[in-house]
């Protein structure tokens, strides 16, 4: 079976590694806030190129975090809207409504699967204080357009770099590009730990002190709580594994570049529509989405044949229960995403060989 994504093949790309770090933090006898965790907030905040990181429990945390951090600055008040992609992860989504403010979900484009720039302003109202664009499947989401709407309009940007770790805008690597990120390292991401694991990046001082905090329990001083906080802190273990992780990002995201180019080049299939790939920088491939009008007899197909798929996602999120008071809104270009998007194995130890069982597999498929 060639699995979606084999966590044991990636992990034994450097097992030893990991497990000599993990041995030396288990016999320091220290496993929050210490060295490791400095070490990697240095690395990853000079990685990404802001000046600050602060490590966190994990993605949908990060994301919170920062929301509730414009909330204390007085940035963003309770009721005020985020705009957000009507086809994203939900928790970019349920970060923003956890915090009382209001998400606007704006269609993506059906071309990147990125927030269609176009749709953004008509979006704006006196109550927007923010966009929040996600580089969703591993492309960047940023383009001018939007960088100059927040300027015209006086909002935050914000980064969900959940799924892009190492992409590049036009050099500049995301997690930069706005006001402020957030970074999930769940073990299935291009870096990810092994277990749950986040951070905020960020230029912006106040930002970086206010995530720390609330992080910890809205606490600076031991035993004084001047806000209310969270225990959303990184352990120490997963900083340093993510420390190994981050020296190996540009090796691990340049095999699943190969895999995508390989995929782009020989699935030749009339009816599968493949990723549009501007610039290859601005791509990290974590998943690598095709779409097909009859999805769900592809994907039994492959899996019949021994490869296996994913999809992302299989629900809209204002078509979960959980956001009843959407079910009845239309976005289309959304739902046809949902309805015909499949991820094809996608990984940094898949082989080229890998990849041409799961090529010829698709340009044989009879739908
Ligand atoms: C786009 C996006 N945002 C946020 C998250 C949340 O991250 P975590 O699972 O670390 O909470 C994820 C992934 O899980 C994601 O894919």
């Amino acid at each position: 079976m060639i699995k979606n994504l084999d966590l044991v093949q990636v992990t034994n790309l450097r097992l030893g590694e990991y497990q000599d770090i993990a041995a030396k933090v288990i016999s320091s006898g220290w496993y929050l806030q210490g060295k490791e965790n400095a070490a990697f907030e240095e690395n990853y905040s000079r990685f990404i190129g802001t000046q600050y990181c602060v490590g966190v429990a994990n993605g949908l945390d990060a994301l919170r975090l920062i929301l509730h951090a414009y909330m204390e600055m007085g940035v963003m008040q309770k009721g005020d809207e985020i705009i957000v992609p009507a086809n994203t992860y939900i928790a970019t989504i349920l970060a923003i409504s956890d915090n009382g403010l209001t998400p606007i979900l704006v269609e993506p484009d059906l071309a990147t699967y990125q927030i269609d720039p176009e749709k953004i302003e008509a979006a704006i109202t006196a109550r927007t204080k923010g966009i929040m664009i996600v580089h969703l499947y591993g492309q960047c989401a940023y383009v001018e357009k939007i960088g100059n709407l927040c300027k015209k309009y006086h909002l935050k940007l914000m980064e969900d770099n959940a799924q892009a770790h190492g992409c590049k805008y036009r050099g500049q690597v995301t997690g930069s590009l706005g006001d402020a990120a957030a970074h999930s390292f769940y073990p299935t991401k291009n870096m990810g730990a092994f277990g749950d694991a986040g951070a905020v990046t960020t230029d912006d001082e106040d930002v970086a002190k206010l995530v720390r905090t609330l992080a910890n329990y809205g606490s600076e001083k031991k035993y004084v709580f001047d806000y209310r906080g969270y225990n959303s802190r990184l352990d120490e273990i997963h900083a340093a594994i993510l420390n190994v992780k981050l020296e190996h990002l540009s090796k691990d995201n340049a095999n699943r570049r190969k895999i995508a180019r390989y995929y782009i080049e020989c699935i030749t299939h009339p009816n599968i529509v493949l990723p549009i790939v501007q610039d290859w920088d601005a791509h990290v491939f974590h998943i690598f989405p095709i779409r097909t009008k009859k999805r769900d007899g592809l994907q039994a197909y492959l899996q019949e044949n021994g490869v296996q798929t994913v999809i992302h996602y299989p629900i809209p999120p204002h078509k979960q229960k959980c956001y009843k008071e959407w079910n009845h809104l239309s976005f289309p270009i959304t739902e046809l995403i949902h309805e015909q998007e499949l991820s094809l194995p996608m990984s940094p130890a898949m082989s080229i060989d890998e990849a041409k069982t799961v090529v010829t597999l698709i340009n044989n498929w009879k739908e």
